[in-house]
């Protein structure tokens, strides 16, 4: 196979234990990284010594080196991915640029116009997608195993009290940006559309010591009638017995984890149809009866791969080899930017019932 030379801008937690943990493995047949962008340098020395690579502290020092490159990885801070996105594809690269793409659909667009007059192509790493319990668990509402769904509710919960620059609103960082909006991502692919929904929206901080929100909850009711509720609550110690995903359908309820998927459901067969009755309803012996289905239930259980953390090799290693097809062999691409246009927007609306206060400026000494 066709090896393609790229550089990675950044070997933070996502250069190096996401992106790098991938090509890294036995299962990068499709990737050579020549080139690590660091400012630190200890992070510069761990990538020579895990790639054996040649690093560099400014992304403009790629350009003298564009004609070894077939992409770059923009794994930088939140704020710095369009500015160095739009430089790198005005200069005839392509780009894979880590999520938060930008703030807003106009800026997304104008990355779209400057790819378009450089010949070159894009792609957001939302990686989510390739997650195995997101692709069971689609697959099998779109098989109806739990009739039409009504309500599905996804949440990213933990104990968490952050201190890092993801707190930070000068950085686009915050709950929303950086862990809500890959649930939003999978919101969106679940609702196979970029319409945008009436949203209902809280964005608060609860435990951190910056600016952006760690608290958030949206409602996204969309058009078709079905309503998706995505928390991200910093607060829950007991995060570790909620389910990913609770699902609720005409026939049944899905719970979805990292290692299975359990749903129980009815069969339509098995169980009488209800017929309205507009009086008070009573038992045999004349007492006051409730509404008594007779459902016969049925439970599944599809055990997974636990993979949420497989986000960092399992979900990266699918996703590359999704863009290598595109760039080699000229596939759709998978995660298309008019999409994340339409993602960006969401965000916006987010924010407008939720204005956060900027509180902190960037120190001098900071990239
Ligand atoms: N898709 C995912 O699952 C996922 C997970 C984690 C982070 N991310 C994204 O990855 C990006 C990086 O986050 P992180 O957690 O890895 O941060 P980090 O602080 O762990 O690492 C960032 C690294 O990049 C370097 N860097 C940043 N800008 C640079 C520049 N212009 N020149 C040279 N070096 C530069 C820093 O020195 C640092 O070592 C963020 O945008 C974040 O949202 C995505």
């Amino acid at each position: 196979m066709k090896k393609l030379n790229i550089a990675i801008i950044g070997f933070g937690r996502s250069g190096c234990d996401i992106h790098g943990a991938f090509l890294r493995t036995a299962d990068n047949d499709i990737c050579n990284v020549k080139y690590v962008v660091e400012a630190d340098p200890n992070r510069a020395a761990a990538a020579r010594e895990i790639f054996g690579c040649e690093t560099l502290t400014n992304y403009t020092e790629l350009f003298a080196h564009k004609d070894e490159l077939d992409f770059v990885t923009n794994a930088s801070y939140s704020d710095l991915h369009y500015p160095i996105t739009k430089d790198l594809l005005a200069h005839g690269f392509n780009v894979l640029c880590e999520k938060p793409l930008c703030k807003t659909p106009e800026m997304v667009q104008d990355l779209i116009d400057t790819a378009k007059a450089n010949n070159v192509l894009f792609t957001i790493f939302h990686q989510y997608k390739f997650n195995d319990y997101y692709i069971q668990m689609k697959r099998l509402l779109k098989e109806g195993v739990i009739g039409d769904v009504k309500l599905a509710r996804v949440s990213q919960n933990a104990f968490a009290r952050r201190y890092d620059w993801q707190t930070l609103l000068y950085r686009d960082a915050g709950t929303m940006r950086n862990n809500a909006a890959h649930y939003i991502e999978q919101i969106m692919d679940l609702a196979e559309s970029d319409e945008m929904p009436k949203i209902t929206s809280h964005m608060d901080i609860w435990n951190s010591v910056g600016d952006a929100e760690d608290y958030m909850f949206a409602r996204f009711h969309y058009s078709n009638g079905t309503i998706y509720e995505m928390e991200v609550n910093p607060s829950d110690a007991y995060a570790a017995d909620m389910p990913l995903y609770k699902v609720y359908g005409t026939k049944g309820t899905m719970k979805v984890y990292n290692a299975k998927i359990v749903y129980k459901y009815y069969l339509d067969e098995e169980v009488p149809t209800p017929v309205l009755d507009h009086k008070s309803i009573h038992n045999e012996n004349g007492t006051p009866a409730y509404c008594n289905n007779k459902l016969v239930w049925h439970e599944e259980e599809v055990a997974l791969d636990a993979d949420f953390w497989n986000v960092f090799t399992k979900c990266t290693n699918r996703f590359y080899h999704a863009w290598y097809e595109t760039l080699v062999n000229g596939a759709e691409l998978f995660m298309k930017p008019e999409h994340i246009k339409a993602q960006i927007a969401i965000f916006n609306e987010i924010e407008r019932q939720n204005p956060l206060i900027y509180k902190f400026e960037k120190p001098s000494d900071v990239i």
